[in-house]
Order: C-alpha cells, then structure tokens, then sequence
C-alpha cells in the first residue's frame, strides 16, 4: 500500500502471543521501557502493539472507543505519550465487524468492532497518537470480495485522517483462511498469511489452528511475488524467546523471517529475555537483510523436501542466501553463487550469525542442524538486475 509508511518491514513488539487477554498499561509502560533497555529500539524495534483485550466493552454516549477503565485508567492517549516519549511508536487493535476475536471466542465482553465506525474510530486513533492499526477479522467467514470491501473501508478511513499509520491486516483469524489467496497489498501495508503462530516447528497444518514455524515457512514462501516496499506478507509475529522452539529453532524463525521481508514483531516478554533471545532479535547483519531498501521477500532457489535455499537481494547488489533444514538431521546444503543471481568467479561470504567472512569462487555450502538456518550475504560480482530464484506466484495477481 503506498500510503508512505512501510516501506520496509515493520519492526516491534506485540502483547498477544505472550500476554493474550491479561494486559495492562503498567504492562506494555514496563515492555517500552524495556525495549529501550533491551536495545530492542535502538536495533530498529519501534512499533509497540497492544492487541485485542484494551478495549471498554461499551462506546462512550458519542459512540466513542474508550480504553477499558480498570486496566488503562489513564487512558489510551496517555499510553500513546507514554511510549512516544521514549521514541517508540504506538499500536492498537482493532476488528473490522461487529466484534472482536475475544469478544468472539475468549468471552471478552462487549461487541465494540468498528463496523459503522470507521471513520469515527480512525480519528479517535489519530487523537491517541496511534501510528500502527492491527485490523484482526473475527466474524463469520465473509466472501473475498467482502473481507476486500470491508478491509478497503479501514484503509480509506485512515487515509482520509492524513495521519501515517501502517496499516496491518488478518484475513485468516479461525475461519476465514483467504490470505494466500490474494495479493493484499493494494489494501495493506502488511497481511497475515496463515491462521495464528504458536510456538511449535510443526503442528501439521498448513490451513488450520495453530501453525507452527516450518508450516508457515512452507505457506509464505510461495507468496513472494507480493512483497514490495509498503506491502509485506506477514507470516505472524514471532515466537523467539518463547518456550516450545528449541535455541535452534528460534534461530531458523528468525532467519526465515528475516529473508522472507517479514514484518518483525516479536512476541516475546523483553522484560525477562535471556541475553540468547536478545542476541537473535538484535542481529544486526539478519535485520539488514531484512530491512533492505528494495523490499524483496527472498525467493526459492531450490527445495529437496528438505533442503530450502531461498535468496533475496539487496539494493547494494549482495545477494542473501539462506540455507534451511527443514529434516530431523544434520545434513550439508549447497548452492552457487550463479544460482542465487550472482555473476563473477570471487566473492566473499559473510556469515550472518557470526560475522565471520569467506572468499568463494561460486560454491555457497553449509553443514546445518536439523531444523537449523544458516544464512550468507554473498558480496562480490555482479549481479542479475532481476529478482533471483523461483517466485511461484506473479506479483500481479490479485492487484487492483
Ligand atoms: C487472532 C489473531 O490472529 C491474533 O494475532 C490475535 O490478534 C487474536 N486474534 C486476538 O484476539
């Protein structure tokens, strides 16, 4: 979505994996306070969401949104301050029909959705000082073109207040799986691809509830066509620094969101984080890939059924290449420099988990862990002034 903001993925932290319904402001005061701390924010984390369970279960006399009284008593304007004041951006949730998720199905009181208000709920947004909207569909399954409609409402709701704010959307909360089947980037700035994360390698789903990492892997890497600056596929905010994913896993998460142009938005508690957990969200060679200028999601290179490579490249004519073991045991993943996009016989190889560098005439070779990511930024050469790899779905499709 070109409305001027996203154009790299978004980078931040978000209540719901870890906290779900129990939030607080003196909660997400405490996680601002610790991204600061952390070095969360200064490695690029700035948007701090606060997901579904914020809401007072009735409008004011106005029909006004207004933060539930026990748990935000000072108000959502003052949190907006709050986290504002410590150079971090603010987000809010929000769903788009008659309800909630939880109002739906954790018996969260009240049916506070913005159906009818659109445009009253985007300037009371506006007047909090919110910079990021998560807009969650959780109503009975509607056709695509009405979750397109009703999506395009909240986007042209929040353009019309003038405000940038990125604009995240969830096409696929429990039963309305219709994500991958469209490019939404003519309606977002992000767009869920799958039903929720939780903090498993491998749940068996690949449509379903709940995925785990490698199922998600498996459904957005064939989506790369859509990702550009402004409009991203989001596989889901992470689960690194959760229990569930061994140290090996949460590195692959990581890695693979990095090379996937994904948004990174963790979902972790930042107040307690093991220094493990911190040093894999703040990797700063991973979040420059990430974070490149030209928004490419890394694209296939090849795929055994075991051995993933997918390449993205960069706007200063490197190449990133990640090699992904999706088996049970150590195995050696190979590609080549031409194979990635590269031209030329001499490169360098710069190890993204380590920091450490190579030469290489072409060869790209790595022993990985079973369900372990290495991942390379080849520099050297030319390059292909094309995407590289195997996008399998056009970018046009599905674009207005
Ligand atoms: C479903 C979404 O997928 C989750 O990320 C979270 O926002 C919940 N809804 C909130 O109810």
């Amino acid at each position: 979505l070109d409305n001027g903001v996203a154009r790299t993925p978004p980078m931040g932290w978000n209540s719901w994996n870890t906290f779900g319904c129990n939030i607080n402001e003196s909660l997400i005061r405490g996680m601002a306070d610790a991204m600061v701390s952390s070095g969360m924010r200064d490695a690029g984390y700035q948007y701090v969401v606060v997901d579904d369970c914020w809401m007072n279960p009735n409008r004011d006399s106005a029909g006004n949104l207004q933060g539930d009284p026990t748990r935000f008593p000072s108000g959502m304007k003052a949190l907006g301050d709050y986290i504002h004041a410590r150079g971090l951006k603010f987000g809010i949730y929000q769903a788009p029909l008659d309800k909630t998720c939880a109002q739906y199905f954790n018996s969260y009181p009240g049916a506070t959705g913005a159906q009818g208000h659109e445009a009253q709920d985007a300037r009371q947004f506006v007047a909090w000082g919110v910079d990021f909207l998560k807009y969650d569909w959780c109503s009975p399954a509607g056709s695509i073109n009405d979750q397109v409609a009703t999506f395009a409402k909240m986007r042209d709701a929040l353009a019309a207040t003038g405000r940038p704010i990125v604009y995240s959307i969830n096409p696929n909360s429990i039963h309305a799986k219709t994500g991958p089947q469209r490019n939404w980037g003519d309606v977002a700035n992000m767009w869920r691809t799958t039903e929720d994360i939780s903090a498993a390698w491998d749940t068996g789903q690949t449509n379903g509830y709940p995925m785990g990492v490698k199922n998600i892997v498996d459904v957005t890497v064939p989506l790369a066509g859509y990702a550009r600056p402004g409009s991203f596929n989001d596989p889901d905010m992470m689960e690194v620094g959760r229990s569930g994913l061994n140290e090996t896993e949460q590195r692959s998460h990581f890695a693979l969101w990095a090379i996937m142009a994904s948004p990174l938005i963790a979902g972790n508690d930042v107040r307690s984080q093991s220094t493990t957990t911190r040093d894999i969200l703040t990797n700063p060679r991973l979040i420059a890939i990430n974070q490149d200028t030209l928004g490419l999601q890394g694209t296939q290179v090849s795929y055994d059924g075991t051995r993933r490579v997918l390449a993205k490249r960069l706007a200063n004519g490197d190449v990133a290449v990640a090699l992904f073991n999706q088996g049970g045991s150590t195995t050696t993943i190979s590609t080549t420099a031409a194979a990635i996009g590269k031209s030329g016989s001499s490169f360098t190889l710069l190890d993204a988990w380590t920091g450490a560098t190579s030469s290489s005439t072409g060869g790209i070779s790595a022993s990985v862990p079973a369900h372990g990511t290495a991942v390379f930024r080849v520099s050297g050469g030319g390059v292909n002034p094309t995407p590289t790899g195997t996008t399998l779905v056009s970018a046009a499709s599905g674009r207005c």
